[in-house]
């Protein structure tokens, strides 16, 4: 099993355990002064004891704090920063993996010169904003937060001269010489995703006329200068590669992938010990789930094989790549290894955990895009479904030890929150009672499976947890007052779920309005009467059939299933625009329904981090869907929907209607305060998590379930 991915490899002269790179990423857990101090040092020891081979860290600071993207940034510009360094470097050795920096200079990116006053160093003055022409879809607080991430001052520009260029190639390899000082295997420059050296290879950037710009080795040189200045100054024999784009999406006369295999060539012409093939975008919208983001499973694969043809060192494989793919693309020649990033934020064990023959137990990403919002806050990373990273110094050991007094723990509910919360109690070795009232567990995370994929690996990951610890689950089971007193717990964790009220809308009560309970009930099998008597004959006998052959208990199949048929009309008009709203248009859309989909508020999706965001309303929009924000005044007849929304923005609202023949209720979503009363009423302390306290969806649901069973 992954024989290819798990066998030792040998990238320049650093031995590696496997195939498995950490991928760089910029987690902004350093404070402020960029140097390393122990929460830093705490999040890289759980990636390297978690089995990875190498380690690349997030991008550092060559020039620090010149060219940083953020205070919070790695800095190797001075032997001051050699004592975190070191420590860094010695706390991946001491768990197996090797280490390689990240060396980095943000150029038109580097918001910390903005913020500092100093201007952004470029090849040339740009020729376009790098904002796309749509419409942004952040908020206010967003822009504002990004704003202040910026310092808020207006970007100025240097354009770069020779006396520039010598100085960072002077820079770069002492950077690259104290981190081999300091014990790093080896230093990757960063020559890809817009900053300098990516700039100086795109023509959509560099439009100068001396021997930096024009043929793509002009373009290349100062990647190339680096390389050899870094291999001087370091020594021959220290290992260096870099990271580069094989393309830019979307970007007209950006990089194009011929121009990135002539690069390649040049840069191992130059000593480059392997090349690590990533690719770019817009960093503002959609385009940034391309490049560097990929949303795509394996985007860059043949980029990376494309490469590989042309160089006789090691090429670096990243982009959404599942371990299975990874190590096909090893046995068939396509990559030598395989960097992976959100993967090992979201469970840093993976690859101990295919080691050791379990990969069912590795928890998977969900591809929300949490982590990666971020840095564009310039807040340190988290992870939607692992609360300990990015906390390693304060979560990481308590999760890992027993607690010092065992206690009775029932958990009222199995979706997220519940199935996290019993898992995290089980785990300290408390004892642990599920109850469900549904005959699967999931909640909310069932239904979530259904309209996005990736949910459906999670809760296939959490049933899997239920099944190995030792937790008492219940199904078809509510946990009530009673079952408290029966039970007799020393606390209840409460994670029942939100609830879901009407709003109020004039005819919302007719049959084709199907609010959420309906919509679970149907789509899921969950069964309620009263959703099924809207339906049609033939929809009571699809949703019957599916009910008898467990195909609406498998999201999978029913995904499949729900393509040829859904008890949902030709034209469906969703009411609530959030993320919930968003994936279910996606969903109806994707099944070739006509959607129209009416928020209330001025952006849509505003619950889902907003790279992700971009991805699914940029879907929806090439998709057909008609999104309306700013929908007031809604009124639902028999075959369509009145409202009143301006037709462009920043106009006057005016009297708008969407034919229906379906109409969805994606609102009316609230904190379930009863519920979680009504448990207190036995007498044993209660600790509500997830929806029950407000609409927190999987994240919030995990991290809150997470630090209740923490907390006991
Ligand atoms: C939170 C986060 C931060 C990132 N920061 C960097 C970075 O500092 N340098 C870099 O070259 N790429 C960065 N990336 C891109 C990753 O290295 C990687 O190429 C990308 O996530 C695709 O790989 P994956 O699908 O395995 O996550 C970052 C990605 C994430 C998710
Ligand atoms: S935050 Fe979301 S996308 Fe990022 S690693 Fe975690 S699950 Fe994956």
């Amino acid at each position: 099993m992954l024989k290819h991915l798990l066998s030792p490899f040998r990238i320049g002269n650093v031995e590696l355990r496997n195939r498995i790179a950490m991928a760089p990423m910029g987690v902004e857990i350093v404070e402020s002064d960029g140097s390393i101090r122990e929460p830093v040092l705490r999040y890289y020891e759980e990636r390297a004891r978690g089995g990875a081979g190498l380690l690349i860290t997030e991008n550092t600071a060559a020039c620090y704090p010149r060219g940083a993207n953020t205070a919070n940034e790695i800095a190797v510009s001075d032997d001051k920063y050699l004592p975190g360094l070191t420590a860094l470097a010695k706390t991946a050795h001491e768990h197996g993996a090797k280490i390689a920096i990240q060396l980095a200079h943000h150029g038109k990116v580097g918001r910390f010169d903005t913020r500092e006053g100093r201007p952004l160093l470029m090849p040339s003055e740009p020729k376009h904003s790098g904002f796309p022409s749509g419409p942004l879809d952040l908020t206010i607080e967003e822009m504002t937060e990004m704003g202040r991430a910026a310092g808020g001052g207006k970007p100025t520009i240097h354009v770069a001269t020779s006396e520039d260029l010598k100085q960072l190639a002077a820079d770069f390899a002492d950077a690259a010489e104290r981190a081999r000082r300091a014990g790093f295997d080896a230093v990757e420059i960063h020559g890809a995703h817009g900053y300098i050296f990516s700039e100086f290879l795109s023509p959509a950037w560099n439009f100068r006329d001396d021997e930096y710009g024009g043929s793509i080795e002009n373009r290349s040189r100062l990647l190339c200068e680096v390389l050899r200045a870094c291999k001087e100054r370091a020594g021959q024999d220290f290992t260096i590669w870099c990271r580069i784009d094989a393309t830019e999406f979307g970007v007209e006369d950006g990089i194009r992938f011929e121009d990135a295999q002539r690069t390649a060539e040049l840069a191992v012409e130059a000593g480059a010990d392997a090349i690590h093939v990533s690719a770019y975008a817009d960093p503002i919208g959609a385009g940034f789930t391309l490049g560097p983001i990929v949303h795509k499973e394996s985007g860059y694969a043949d980029f990376a094989a494309g490469i590989k043809k042309r160089v006789a060192v090691p090429v670096i494989a990243v982009g959404r790549i599942e371990p299975e793919t990874g190590d096909q693309l090893i046995a068939e020649g396509k990559a030598d290894i395989i960097s992976m990033g959100r993967k090992l934020l979201a469970d840093p064990e993976l690859p101990a955990k295919l080691a050791a023959g379990r990969p069912h137990d590795v928890r998977p990403c969900i591809y929300c895009y949490v982590c990666v919002a971020q840095p564009f806050f310039d807040k340190r990373v988290r992870c939607a479904v692992n609360p300990v990273t990015g906390l390693e110094l304060e979560r990481a050991e308590p999760v890992r030890s027993v607690a010092a007094t065992k206690k009775r723990v029932l958990v009222a509910g199995g979706g997220p929150g519940g199935m996290e919360a019993a898992r995290i109690a089980a785990l300290r070795g408390h004892d642990v009672a599920l109850y469900e009232k549904a005959s699967q567990l999931g909640g909310t995370l069932r239904f979530a499976a259904l309209v996005y994929e990736p949910n459906e690996r999670l809760l296939r990951w959490f049933e899997e947890q239920m099944r190995a610890l030792p937790i008492d689950v219940h199904l078809d089971e509510e946990a009530t007052a009673d079952t408290v007193r029966a039970w007799t717990p020393d606390v209840v964790i409460a994670a029942a779920g939100a609830r879901r009220g009407r709003p109020e809308i004039p005819g919302v009560n007719q049959a084709h309005v199907f609010d959420g309970n309906d919509l679970r009930a149907l789509l899921t099998g969950d069964s309620s009467e009263e959703a099924t008597e809207k339906l049609s004959f033939t929809g009571r006998l699809a949703v019957r059939a599916g009910r008898i052959t467990g195909i609406s208990s498998d999201p999978s199949r029913l995904r499949e299933a729900s393509r040829a048929y859904m008890p949902v009309g030709k034209r469906v008009v969703v009411i609530g625009g959030g993320l919930v709203g968003a994936e279910i248009a996606d969903f109806f859309a994707e099944r070739g329904r006509e959607v129209v989909v009416l928020e209330a508020g001025p952006v849509a999706a505003t619950e889902m981090a907003h790279p992700r965001r971009w991805r699914v309303l940029h879907d929806l929009r090439e998709a057909g869907v008609r999104l309306v924000t700013d929908a007031t005044g809604l009124e639902i007849g028999l075959d369509a929907v009145r409202f009143r929304a301006p037709e462009a923005p920043g106009r006057d609202p005016v009297e708008q209607s969407a034919s229906a023949d379906t109409v969805v209720l994606a609102t009316g979503l609230e904190a379930n305060a009863p519920a979680a009363a009504a448990l207190e009423s036995a007498g044993v302390p209660v600790v509500a998590v997830g929806d029950m306290t407000g609409v927190t969806y999987i994240e919030g649901a995990i991290h809150d379930g997470f630090r209740a069973a923490l907390d006991i």
